[in-house]
This record gives C-alpha cells, structure tokens and sequence, in this order.
C-alpha cells in the first residue's frame, strides 16, 4: 500500500453532497430528470447523492474505456456500456466521479449529445484542473483540486481502496 494522506473526511463529504442534492433538486424540479453514472468509480458518490435530492430521480449508467496507465489517461477511448434508458427529449445530468484531463467526459458528452437531450448537465464529486485538455462546463462540482491522485470513496488506484469511507491523497 503507498502511503497516504486525508483529504476530505466523511463529514465534510457527506456535507458536499447533501448541498450539491438539495442545489439539483431545486433545479430539476418538475423535469423529470434522469442521472446518468460513469461507471465504476461513481457508484458511492451517486447512491449517496441519489439520495440527497428529494425529487423523483430517474437513473442509468455508461462506461467508458481508456487505454494507457492509470495516473495519467490516454487520449483513447470508447463506450463499453452505453445508457440503456431512451434520452430523446429528457434532462440528462452525467454523474462523474472525477474530471482531470476531461477527455473522458467530453467523450461521454458528446455521445450523450448525439442521442438529441432536452439538456445535459455535468455533475462531478472532484474537479481536478492542473491537467484539464478539454474544456467541458463543470455545472456541480463537489470539490476542487489543483493536483495530486485521490483514492477513496469509490475513486481507485489499480482498482485498490475504492471502498475508503473518506477521501485520501496519495503521497507520490
Ligand atoms: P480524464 O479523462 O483525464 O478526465 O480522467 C477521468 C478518469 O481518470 C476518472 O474517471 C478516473 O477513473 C481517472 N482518474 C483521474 N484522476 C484520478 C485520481 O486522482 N484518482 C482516481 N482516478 C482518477
């Protein structure tokens, strides 16, 4: 295990989340919206945050492959799952759990474009911004950092502590 250091503790989480809830909510009211999580990392950020917006909430996955090493991403990729939910005509708001070169989401985005949204909305846990290539509107962001590599809270490294209950950066 690399040696670590915390970040954002659970209350502090929990806190974000709740906010970032009640801020959808109150915007999507009466737009049936429907939530689409980026597989795998967002998967406790969305059940948590799914939970925080007090609006029925519609939901559904995508996911993405990238090719290259893990602390770094590749500029290649593809939809290895897509939405299975119809998206003509409906309020989409992706569900990230982190933003760093925003290849990926711009990806995703665009893919999610095509498919003729009535909008599309991207909510992320983090916004990492030293490395950002592509500019892609964060619309709700839980927290930003300027760099480092953060693991846990569904966030990985080599698929290891995804399952923290807290955020952690890890010490290169
Ligand atoms: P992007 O395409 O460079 O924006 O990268 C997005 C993906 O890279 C995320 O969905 C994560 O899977 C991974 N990633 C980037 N930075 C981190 C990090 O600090 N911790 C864990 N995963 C990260």
């Amino acid at each position: 295990m690399l040696e670590k250091e915390l970040l954002f503790p659970k209350g502090r989480i929990r806190e974000r989340v709740k906010e970032l809830g009640e801020q959808i909510a109150s915007d999507y009211a009466g737009k049936d919206p429907l939530f689409v999580g980026v597989l795998n990392g967002v998967v406790f950020f969305f059940a948590d945050l799914m939970r925080a917006i007090s609006i029925p909430v519609k939901i559904d996955f995508i996911r993405a492959a990238s090719y290259g090493s893990r602390m770094t991403s590749s500029g290649e990729i593809r939809i290895s799952k897509d939405v299975e939910k119809p998206v003509r005509g409906r309020h989409i708001v992706l569900v990230e759990d982190i933003v760093d070169t925003g290849i990926t989401i711009a990806f995703i985005l665009n893919r999610m474009k095509e498919k003729d949204p009535a909008s599309v909305k991207v909510c992320a846990l983090m916004n990492k911004v030293e490395r950002r290539q592509k500019e892609v509107p964060m619309d709700y962001v839980g927290f930003t950092i300027e760099s480092g590599f953060v693991v846990g809270y569904g966030l990985d490294y080599n698929e290891e502590y995804r399952n923290l209950a807290e955020i952690y950066v890890l010490k290169p």
